[in-house]
């Protein structure tokens, strides 16, 4: 069966809190990096005979709250097109739901993809990221490959993902698996109560805002220290109004490792920094040559290592 697949993609600049929850606008503009071992792949099927949609997700019909995102997503999808069919929707998550990672950005990038494939419209990839935002936040930059920016905007045409130029083969990720239970409290509800509670979200926005240019700037010329610091303080900088919210997704084991990054950096002289969304597993940034030297540090740590993936693509399912 033939399908879309979408990679996952790791935030290097954050987006934490939506000015607009309908349609997914964020308070900040984020740059994301594409990786290569984790995606979802996804065969849209139109069927005029079905009454309602039908979803398979690894094999098992979805119910319940998961269903009905998905069922939202068609149906915005339905009204953007000016379509009526419902569909049979088949999808295959590869590892990383089981390790705790988030898999929305892939699941929605790939559905979005599949539905304007399936129903034959002519998408351009900005438009293919606006639409796949409408699904899902971080969908919008699994579009595109490489690195990536989506600019905030204003409204729905404004708000979109776009490839930079730039392209680093040397970049490396490694996800770890800190802990592997599902995450309790879902983005988008922790977004919503860090708006509502934290007394210093506006400042947060600003200073995530002003990280872009020095973030990109750094991306361009390859280096390495600067992109991780900045990769760092934009994490550091969510996780305090998510603390000032009273929310705490790291676990102790997640500091004790952030410690050891730490030290590798300042003992060894290895560039490894760290990120996390939300959640308690760390993802480190490196080059290709540090990896092996880095996980040798590391024994106790299990890592999957990532390369720079693509953006939107065909594949079999
Ligand atoms: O759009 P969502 O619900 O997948 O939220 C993603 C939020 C973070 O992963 C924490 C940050 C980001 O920019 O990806």
């Amino acid at each position: 069966m033939k399908s879309k697949r979408a990679n996952v993609n790791i935030a290097l600049l954050k987006y934490w809190g939506k000015k607009d929850q309908k349609i997914n606008l964020p308070h900040q503009t984020s740059v994301s990096v594409t990786a290569d071992i984790f995606y979802t792949r996804t065969n849209v099927e139109i069927d005029e005979k079905l009454i309602r949609d039908k979803v398979m997700l690894d094999g098992k019909e979805l119910t319940g709250l998961q269903y009905t995102r998905v069922v939202q997503h068609l149906s915005t999808m339905r009204e953007y097109f000016k379509r009526k069919e419902f569909c049979v929707v088949t999808s295959v998550n590869n590892v990383y739901v089981r390790a705790g990672y988030a898999s929305s950005a892939s699941s929605f990038a790939a559905l979005t993809a599949a539905y304007v494939d399936a129903i034959g419209a002519k998408v351009n990839e900005k438009e293919l990221s606006q639409i796949a935002r409408l699904g899902s936040g971080s969908a919008t930059r699994s579009i595109h490959g490489g690195f990536v920016v989506w600019h905030q905007g204003h409204d729905h045409e404004s708000s979109f993902a776009e490839k930079l130029p730039i392209e680093w083969p040397e970049f490396r990720m490694l996800f770890t698996i800190i802990d592997p239970s599902v995450k309790r409290i879902s983005s988008r509800i922790g977004m919503q109560i860090t708006i509502e509670k934290a007394p210093s979200y506006d400042i947060y926005v600003r200073q995530s805002n002003d990280l872009v240019a020095p973030m990109i700037d750094a991306l361009m010329k390859h280096e390495i220290d600067t992109v991780g610091r900045i990769a760092e303080r934009s994490a550091e900088l969510m996780r305090n109004v998510m603390l000032e919210a009273g929310l705490e997704y790291h676990t102790p084991m997640t500091q004790k490792v952030i410690q050891s990054i730490r030290s590798i950096r300042s003992k060894h002289r290895i560039p490894v920094y760290y990120t996390f969304d939300a959640g308690p597993n760390l993802i480190l940034l490196t080059l290709d040559k540090h990896v092996d030297q880095v996980m040798k540090l590391l024994p106790d740590v299990k890592i999957q290592v990532s390369g720079v993936g693509g953006g939107i693509s065909d594949a079999d399912l």
